[in-house]
């Protein structure tokens, strides 16, 4: 990571935003503050309750972890969380989003939401008199992020002596983690084919957090010493008709036994994974895979997410 940029400013009594679009809308000390929180719910240390407390969730793209995560996350803090997909409600039908953001607001304590364009929860945000959570766009996968932290706090430790390679496209999850591992002080060395990098805003965004990731030649070069490997999708939702032009830009990205041999890295996956292309059964099945973890700690790291917007 450049140590040449200034880290950013943090001070405790700065009030938590009431937006969490992307994880640059915190500071570090919040970020910390989150995952602490997070780890404390998971051990059963924080007994915090947001009883008669309702997540409305719309989703106008799939889900397993996500919508599962929020929904039981809710459940264990004794509120409830309402799924919405965009054939339930009239928002898929015509009405517009600005409405459907102030409707939602009068019932529900909390509004997260999947969408395909980012500026449609920036859109939420702006009409929505609640606190609001991005459950991804095409741009970012905030919460994702705060679960792949809370999982190499565990399985690595202190952040700020970890280092991650990010292989393949440079997609809303990896953007996410940039920033994210800007914030935390993680090392990030990324490998992405031409076409197909993190992009000027992203790598601007993480430098405000304290240090944008380094950019390398190949996955070889990434991946060389780290503590953990990170890889997603090469065609991510909505993106399934550039996927025949796509694929042949990532031939000798795919993260498998032989990227990773020679090196005890990790290995992580945000996940649904694409056996066979980013990613091999084989390593996904090993020893070193981080997967499960990930996944359920997403329901730990929102819950301390809700618990810090919410309480
Ligand atoms: N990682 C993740 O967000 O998974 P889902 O698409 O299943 O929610
Ligand atoms: N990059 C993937 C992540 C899925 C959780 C997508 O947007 O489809």
């Amino acid at each position: 990571m450049s140590t040449d940029s200034t880290p950013t400013p943090t001070d405790p009594t700065d009030e938590f935003p009431t937006a969490f679009l992307d994880v640059d809308d915190l500071s570090s000390e919040q970020l910390d503050a989150v995952l602490d929180r997070g780890t404390a719910l998971k051990a059963g240390k924080d007994l915090t309750q947001l009883p008669r407390t309702t997540l409305a969730m719309l989703f106008e793209k799939p889900s397993t972890r996500t919508r599962t995560s929020f929904e039981t996350g809710m459940t264990r803090l004794g509120g409830h969380a309402m799924f919405m997909g965009p054939d339930d409600i009239h928002l898929g039908h015509g009405e517009p989003l600005k409405d459907t953001a102030r409707v939602f607001a009068g019932y529900a304590d909390c509004i997260m939401a999947r969408v395909f364009d980012h500026a449609d929860v920036e859109t939420i945000a702006e009409y929505a008199d609640v606190p609001v959570i991005n459950g991804l766009t095409d741009d970012a996968h905030p919460c994702q992020t705060l679960a792949d932290l809370l999982t190499l706090r565990e399985e690595v430790g202190d952040l700020s002596e970890t280092t991650v390679a990010w292989v393949g496209d440079g997609n809303n999850v990896a953007r996410s983690f940039a920033l994210g591992c800007a914030l935390a002080g993680v090392d990030l060395r990324v490998a992405t084919p031409d076409g197909y990098g993190l992009g000027d805003d992203c790598l601007s965004r993480a430098a405000d957090c304290g240090g944008a990731p380094t950019l390398c030649e190949s996955p070889e070069a990434a991946v060389e010493g780290v503590d953990a490997v990170y890889t997603d999708v090469w065609v991510s939702m909505g993106e399934e008709d550039e996927r025949e032009a796509k694929l042949p830009a990532f031939d000798g990205y795919q993260v498998n036994a032989d990227l990773l041999s020679g090196t005890d890295a990790k290995l992580m996956h945000c996940l649904p994974a694409h056996r066979g292309e980013e990613v091999t059964d084989g390593v996904i099945e090993s020893d070193r895979s981080l997967v499960w973890t990930q996944a359920e700690n997403r329901m730990h790291a929102q819950n301390g997410l809700l618990v810090s917007l919410l309480d």
